[in-house]
């Protein structure tokens, strides 16, 4: 999969996620935790990025770990969370002898997982990574509800640079295949730089995700991406997190 994007930006990729409340997303998954959990403090984000989750649950007391395909955000994650555990593997095909208590992965990242062979693996290796009674939370999105519309937009002043990023999803109505294109331009004396980048995703629809949590083993409960109250999943929007429950 091209994640190339991720190592040239790696520098200003806390920028453009700069309107993401992380903490809000923490207690989210914490307060699921403490709901459907096992008490437990192993924590690991897959997909983690430059660790902004991880470098939250180290201050809640967790042991935390990330897992990412791309070193250069693993170094900036190492730089962040010196007291964290990193691994630079694939979440479609990552072992561990340890279990942990808490998986995560945020901002759509289990979408990265592609085809749906990976998708499964990922959740199936995320099963076998918990300890009993351990949880997996995850937000997914519903192919059928992708609108194809601008995405979002935002921009900042960096190093005395003007920054703009677009994101957005794109799916044809059919298949498997989701599309999201990012988009950047930095503006600074005058001078444009553009970077746009193409990533292939898995389109797949959340009673999909929900069966095929629960073929692997694990007890579904689906809310409302909504980070700022627990709301359970209406079946109308197509933005969801996801807590999965391993049996103790
Ligand atoms: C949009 S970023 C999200 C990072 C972080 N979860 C956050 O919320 O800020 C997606 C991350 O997924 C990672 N990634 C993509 N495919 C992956 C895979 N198959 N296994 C592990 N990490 C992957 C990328 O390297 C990138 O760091």
């Amino acid at each position: 999969m091209t994640n190339q994007l991720y190592t040239d930006l790696t520098q200003i990729y806390d920028l453009m996620c700069a309107d993401i409340d992380y903490q809000e997303q923490c207690n989210t998954a914490h307060r699921l935790f403490k709901l459907l959990g096992n008490g437990g403090n192993a924590y690991l984000d897959l997909a983690c990025g430059t660790g902004p989750h991880v470098e939250h649950f180290l201050g809640l007391g967790f042991l935390a770990h990330g897992l990412d395909l791309n070193g250069a955000m693993l170094d900036r994650a190492c730089m962040r969370c010196p007291k964290a555990s990193f691994f630079e593997m694939d979440m479609s095909s990552f072992r561990f002898r340890e279990q942990y208590d808490l998986v995560t992965c945020f901002l759509y990242s289990m979408h990265y997982c592609y085809p749906e062979e990976n998708f499964r693996n990922a959740l199936q290796n995320a099963f076998n990574a918990l300890k009993p009674g351990g949880v997996l939370c995850f937000d997914t999105v519903d192919k059928s509800t992708i609108a194809n519309d601008e995405g979002i937009k935002h921009h900042c002043i960096f190093e005395g640079a003007n920054f703009e990023f677009q994101s957005r999803w794109a799916y044809p109505g059919q298949g498997d295949e989701l599309s999201l294109f990012i988009d950047i331009c930095r503006t600074y004396e005058g001078e444009q730089q553009f970077w746009h980048d193409q990533h292939r995703m898995l389109a797949v629809s959340v009673p999909e995700v929900q069966a095929l949590l629960e073929s692997i083993g694990f007890s579904v409960t689906v809310f409302e991406r909504d980070f700022s109250r627990l709301i359970p999943w209406g079946s109308e929007s197509g933005n969801v997190f996801i807590a999965a429950v391993k049996a103790s």
